[in-house]
């Protein structure tokens, strides 16, 4: 494991502490940054929080918002909070897997999306809310969405443009 990422873990650590119960805090925290944790750092965790790393791998594995994997090109996050829920967030939610083609918590098969749920990322105002990448896209509605994502459609048969989108 890069030293960034070795420091970035002892963070979290140092900011939950190591009882088990912070666990899920932090695997959620780290899985924040980079959108997935790597096997390495689940072990290092483990070794932290002086537990079995299977025990650290099959919480990650149980929780949605948490991945073990690697992520798409590009990362939808539908906020899941309650305000933008009652803006309409479960059409928009309903969209978004009907659209893409695989429930929330996956990757498509050519890899090209993934598809999350995040927290309140502080938009509530416009909600629903959603994050393609580094991009917030606001006041969602189901035709919003289709719109939205045609304009990723082709991306690959051309250069790889970027969208405004996280590296
Ligand atoms: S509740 Fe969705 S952005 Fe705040």
């Amino acid at each position: 494991m890069n030293k960034q990422l070795r420091q970035q873990v002892d963070e979290v650590i140092s900011h939950y502490g190591t009882d088990r119960e912070a666990l899920v805090e932090i695997l959620r925290d780290l899985n924040q940054d980079a959108g997935f944790l790597t096997r390495e750092q689940l072990d290092l965790i483990a070794q932290r929080l002086d537990l079995p790393q299977s025990d650290v791998f099959s919480v990650a594995s149980f929780y949605s918002m948490i991945s073990v994997e690697p992520l798409g090109q590009h990362v939808i996050r539908l906020c899941e909070d309650a305000p933008c829920h009652a803006a309409g967030g479960r059409e928009v939610w309903e969209t978004l897997e009907k659209e893409i083609g695989v429930p929330f918590g996956a990757t498509t098969p050519d890899g090209k999306w993934s598809l999350l749920t995040t927290s309140c990322i502080g938009a509530c105002a416009v909600g629903p809310v959603m994050m393609i990448d580094d991009e917030i896209y606001g006041n969602l509605t189901p035709e919003k969405v289709r719109e939205i994502l045609a304009q990723y459609e082709g991306e690959d048969e051309g250069d790889d443009e970027d969208n405004g989108g996280a590296e």
